[in-house]
């Protein structure tokens, strides 16, 4: 299967859990949609709400970030940082006008191919339903048309000032 240009989904994955569950996923031949892509770092503390902003500016429809169950982090305390992060950058998309369920945190081990591949649809699935990101004007406003739709809300704002 061929990915397309949308949705485009990116999901950080850390090195130690969620990549080899990515890995495993594989391994089973487990389907997922091609759409998404995989940024290893080296642990979610290390993704930074720069680097998820920066990932939604570019035109990603999604983003997730997913990495060790809470209490396996092999940096101790990194996905409790990424936990509080991704809720904050939530509360950031939804002053921007970006929907934040395009952004979310899961928690997948090395052995649990299946649930990743899960991930990955329920990504894909949102992203769908959300339609382009608003940030690809053009994109959104087709969509919005084909679907109907009538712009009810206020689309994204260059001059909107973010507290990071
Ligand atoms: Fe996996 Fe920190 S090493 S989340």
């Amino acid at each position: 299967m061929e990915p397309t240009d949308f949705p485009k989904i990116l999901g950080f994955c850390c090195r130690w859990c969620s990549y080899a569950g990515a890995d495993l996923a594989g391994s089973m031949r487990l389907q997922y949609p091609p759409e998404i892509r995989i940024m290893l770092v080296p642990c979610t503390g290390r993704v930074d709400i720069l680097h998820v902003l920066r990932a939604f500016e570019l035109g990603f429809d999604a983003v997730f970030v997913s990495g060790c169950h809470l209490g396996d982090c092999h940096y101790l305390s990194g996905n409790n940082r990424a936990v509080k992060r991704v809720a904050k950058v939530k509360q950031d998309l939804a002053v921007m006008g970006i929907e934040p369920e395009r952004l979310e945190m899961f928690h997948v081990s090395s052995g649990e191919g299946p649930k990743f591949a899960l991930v990955c649809k329920e990504m894909f699935e949102r992203a769908v339903k959300l339609g382009p990101n608003p940030v690809k004007r053009d994109a959104r406003a087709a969509w919005l048309a084909s679907q109907g739709a009538v712009i009810d809300r206020p689309e994204v704002n260059s001059t909107t000032t973010l507290t990071l």
